[in-house]
């Protein structure tokens, strides 16, 4: 193929990731937007075979593009949608690693490289390491295969810096003085530094580590394009690195804190501590009729969906609830906390899918006001999103972060399984308020029961 036609061809892919990332930016075309960014991905892969660049050891390409692609397609489909951010975090760390890796291979089989493609060598990896094993961490958070409270070590502050310093002075060292085995060292120095970087990240701030990381690796991308002078590499890890970094920005302004003390706070003592769970104090619960006269006598309610919402698949029986109470004259909105569930979005996306019209969706800050003219708020599988204690107590992983006021509505009521946390790990001291009533089940049961005792008050 003409180098004119790749060329074309490689223009042709950086515009479909781009148009790929304007898709993302909303629900309505976010489809459209997954797959420009699919078929951008796959003409770049393709334009490699018919540029003319000698590939050596084809078979091993192919059989990796197979099974990488099985792999992806299989966990794709059958991933929950509860299970997404997992996925993401792995993909991500995955795609981090993988920039360390080529850029380790590359140094040893090209070897000598000018000092500025020493340097991307070197960023690429001490990036993309840090970013394969902090996903990992984050990977164990989100599946809750190891504790989600912040995770605080012995002299903890100290080895970071350590490890950190260590690292610095290894890569200065290895863009002066390349050799194989300072290479691989910053390279493990890295990885330990990934995991000593997002251990001490509370539950509640996990999300930004997820964008922070994923920025990350698209900068280590964007790195490894220059030193494989690929120059649609550089475009894409570019756009990765850069959006990653405005969604870090937008995430950490929502959580109501500087991005500082959401990674470094814990080594501080200011996210290490919070109420723990497991209190026997009495809770006011009621059955599903009670719960259905309350709301069928309110002139105004308010929905609060969180994390359970999506876990019990509840959000068509949701909204009958709020047609039926529509229906019934009381006033009805939802209000969407920007971090509630489990990735950005997530409720909004949850919402789409029941077709809750967007006017009735109110963010944070718009309906906060509107609780305290409120008869109930129906608090649906949410519970750190409108923990108090982000307000009063400041040893709690989640102070500081801006919460929904649910707990100035006259009446408040949790449908939630049983006294467990929310992901900080902390208890609520809203569910022991004399105000507030629980209905204890899954959320899509105690709709439907709510919905069937609604329809004969
Ligand atoms: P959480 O605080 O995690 O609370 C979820 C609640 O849902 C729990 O109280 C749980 O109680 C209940 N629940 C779970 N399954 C249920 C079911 N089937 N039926 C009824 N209730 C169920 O959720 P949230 O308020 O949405 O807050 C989100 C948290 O996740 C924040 O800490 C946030 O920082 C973090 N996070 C968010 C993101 C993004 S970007 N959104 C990403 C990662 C982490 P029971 O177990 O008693 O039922």
């Amino acid at each position: 193929m003409s180098q004119t036609w790749v060329q074309a061809a490689n223009l042709l892919a950086a515009v479909l990731f781009i148009f790929a990332l304007k898709g993302l930016s909303s629900p309505r075309s976010a489809r459209n937007g997954n797959l420009l960014g699919a078929a951008g991905a796959l003409l770049a892969t393709g334009i490699l075979f018919v540029s003319g660049i000698p590939l050596n050891n084809l078979a091993f390409i192919i059989a990796a593009i197979a099974v990488g692609s099985a792999v992806g397609a299989v966990s794709a489909r059958r991933v929950k949608m509860t299970q997404m951010p997992q996925l993401v975090a792995l993909f991500n760390g995955v795609g981090g690693g993988a920039a360390a890796l080529i850029s380790v291979i590359e140094y040893l089989e090209v070897g000598s490289q000018d000092r500025i493609a020493l340097a991307a060598t070197v960023f690429t990896v001490v990036v993309g390491s840090i970013s394969f094993s902090g996903s990992i961490v984050t990977f164990l958070k989100l599946q809750e295969l190891m504790t989600t409270r912040p995770v605080i070590i012995p002299a903890g502050k100290f080895v970071t810096i350590l490890v950190a310093v260590a690292t610095v002075v290894g890569a200065v060292w290895l863009v002066v003085s390349p050799q194989a085995w300072l290479l691989v060292a910053l390279l493990v120095l890295s990885l330990i530094f990934g995991v000593l970087f997002v251990l001490p990240v509370g539950g509640a701030d996990v999300p930004i580590v997820i964008s922070l990381l994923n920025a990350f690796t698209g900068l280590s991308v964007a790195a490894s394009g220059y030193v494989l002078q690929n120059v649609l590499l550089i475009i894409a890890g570019t756009l990765v690195g850069a959006s990653g970094t405005l969604l870090t920005r937008e995430m950490a302004k929502a959580m109501g804190r500087p991005l500082t003390s959401t990674l470094f706070g814990a080594f501080s003592g200011t996210t290490a501590g919070g109420a723990g769970s497991g209190s026997d104090r009495p809770v006011r619960s009621a059955s599903p009729n009670d719960v259905a006269i309350m709301l069928g006598f309110a002139s105004k309610v308010i929905l609060v969906p969180g994390y359970g919402l999506a876990v019990a698949q509840a959000q068509s029986t949701l909204r009958e609830l709020a047609d039926l109470l529509t229906e019934k004259g009381v006033e009805v909105d939802y209000a969407i906390h920007p971090v509630a569930g489990r990735m950005p979005g997530h409720m909004n996306v949850l919402l789409a899918e029941a077709s809750v019209p967007y006017e009735q969706l109110k963010e944070m800050d718009e309906i906060n006001p509107e609780f305290s003219s409120t008869d109930v708020v129906l608090v649906v599988g949410a519970n750190d999103v409108v923990n108090p204690a982000a307000r009063t107590d400041k040893t709690a992983p989640i102070y500081g972060m801006p919460i929904l006021d649910v707990d100035q509505a006259a009446q408040v009521v949790f449908l939630k399984r049983s006294m467990r946390p929310g992901f900080a790990g902390i208890e609520n001291e809203i569910l022991y308020d004399p105000k507030t009533t629980l209905l204890f089940g899954d959320a899509k049961d105690s709709l439907t029961k709510v919905v069937a005792a609604l329809k004969t008050v």
